[in-house]
């Protein structure tokens, strides 16, 4: 690995694993999978990538390449880009190109993409032949800080978002931050939600890093971005081993802005909100409810507002959806993680710490919609 690169370890007993961090790892992705699996340079290894149509040149054919020179042989599954994917439909094609591949408990499967192609691939490891090992190789921003960490594989039902799914661990994370390039302009920023999300939750100074860093957040600075992801991956990895199966609460501090993100999600037209741009304005909706409950000063609210514009995040809610109250309260009802008609939210009490707060008012959460006149 080049000198500036980073190994993030991931502590959860004996399903532990590294993710590695650096920009141009790719190429060294069958080497590092050899030892990640304990496996002797001349012992037979099968690999099933799993990637989309954007991300299959130049990103999994370059992972193809080193698997391939490290004595693998290899089978790349290409599945169509976007949400859309991540079906039961796709995960049984997948399940039929296995049995063609003659996949058997000792073959890989490796996911090169976004947190489509990782939640998608991880599901199928997780079930096929009772568990396969799995490797992530991320390549959006979304995925790199926050998707490929954790376990939590799963793909969508027509009901609901992430309904079916499975706690399965990878046996390694590689990310390549240079194949950031290639990310859309939109989908970077989206990612950089996440990002400030950890700050506020868990990390007051890393907040204050990127207040103080936003022109390498623009530009996409290697040093920037090498530092973003691996504190990022610290303070996720740091959550999951509290609380792998999130049966402590702490995992659930990660929703921080969720509440509201989901229900603007689904009530704006598909593709209208990326998924971190809904969080940015969710996480500000979240702010100002705690100043409303007077858990926090101004100050607060207002230090996030400038970091998300300083890096091209929405954060206030869009006038159509800012009216239709009952929407989406009714969104936020029938979120999968509200219990009993109990609102709950994370809020902040200072910038760096977070706690969750059940019975919020309805009127309350309604008046956080829009700034205070
Ligand atoms: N498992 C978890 O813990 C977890 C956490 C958060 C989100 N998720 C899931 O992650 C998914 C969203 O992930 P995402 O934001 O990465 O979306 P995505 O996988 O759809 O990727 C976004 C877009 O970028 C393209 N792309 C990916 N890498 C690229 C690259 N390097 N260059 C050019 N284009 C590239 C993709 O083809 C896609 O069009 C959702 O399904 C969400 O539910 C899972
Ligand atoms: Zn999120």
């Amino acid at each position: 690995m080049n000198s500036s690169g980073q190994i993030v370890p991931v502590d959860l007993g004996s399903r532990s694993y590294e993710i590695s961090i650096a920009s141009g790892l790719l190429p060294q992705l069958g080497g590092r999978l050899r030892q990640w699996l304990q496996l002797a340079d001349d012992a037979a290894l099968k690999c099933f990538v799993i990637t989309d149509s954007n991300v299959l040149q130049p990103h999994a054919n370059a992972v193809r390449s080193s698997l391939t020179q490290a004595g693998a042989t290899v089978q790349v599954a290409c599945v169509p880009s976007g949400e859309r994917s991540k079906s039961i439909a796709e995960a049984s094609d997948l399940y039929d190109q296995l049995v063609d591949f003659k996949a058997d408990r000792r073959t890989v499967v490796v996911a090169v993409g976004g947190g489509v192609v990782g939640d998608l691939a991880g599901f199928v490891a997780a079930t096929y032949a009772r568990g396969l090992r799995f490797v992530q190789v991320p390549t959006t921003l979304l995925s790199m800080v926050d998707s490929s960490v954790g376990g939590k594989t799963g793909v969508n039902h027509p009901k609901g978002k992430n309904l079916i799914g499975a706690f399965h661990q990878p046996a390694g994370v590689m990310i390549d931050t240079a194949t950031l390039d290639t990310l859309p302009e939109r989908e970077y920023r989206s990612g950089l939600a996440e990002v400030v999300k950890y700050g506020v939750i868990l990390d007051e100074t890393f907040f204050a890093w990127l207040e103080d860093n936003v022109a390498g957040l623009n530009e996409r600075s290697p040093d920037v971005l090498q530092h973003v992801v691996a504190r990022s991956c610290e303070l996720k990895a740091f959550v999951v081993k509290e609380d792998e199966y999130e049966t402590s609460g702490l995992r659930a501090i990660l929703n921080y802005g969720h509440t509201y993100a989901h229900a603007f999600e689904a009530l704006s037209g598909y593709g209208e909100l990326l998924h971190g741009e809904a969080v940015a304005i969710g996480m500000i909706c979240g702010s100002r409810l705690a100043h409303r409950l007077g858990r926090i000063n101004a100050s607060v609210i207002d230090r996030q507002i400038q970091l998300l514009q300083a890096v091209g995040l929405p954060s206030e809610v869009p006038e159509a959806l800012a009216e239709q109250h009952t929407a989406i309260l009714d969104c936020m009802l029938l979120d999968k993680k509200t219990v009993a008609g109990d609102l709950k939210f994370v809020l902040p009490d200072r910038l760096g710490h977070v706690e969750t707060m059940g019975g919020i008012a309805a009127d309350d959460v309604t008046a956080c919609l829009k700034a205070d006149d």
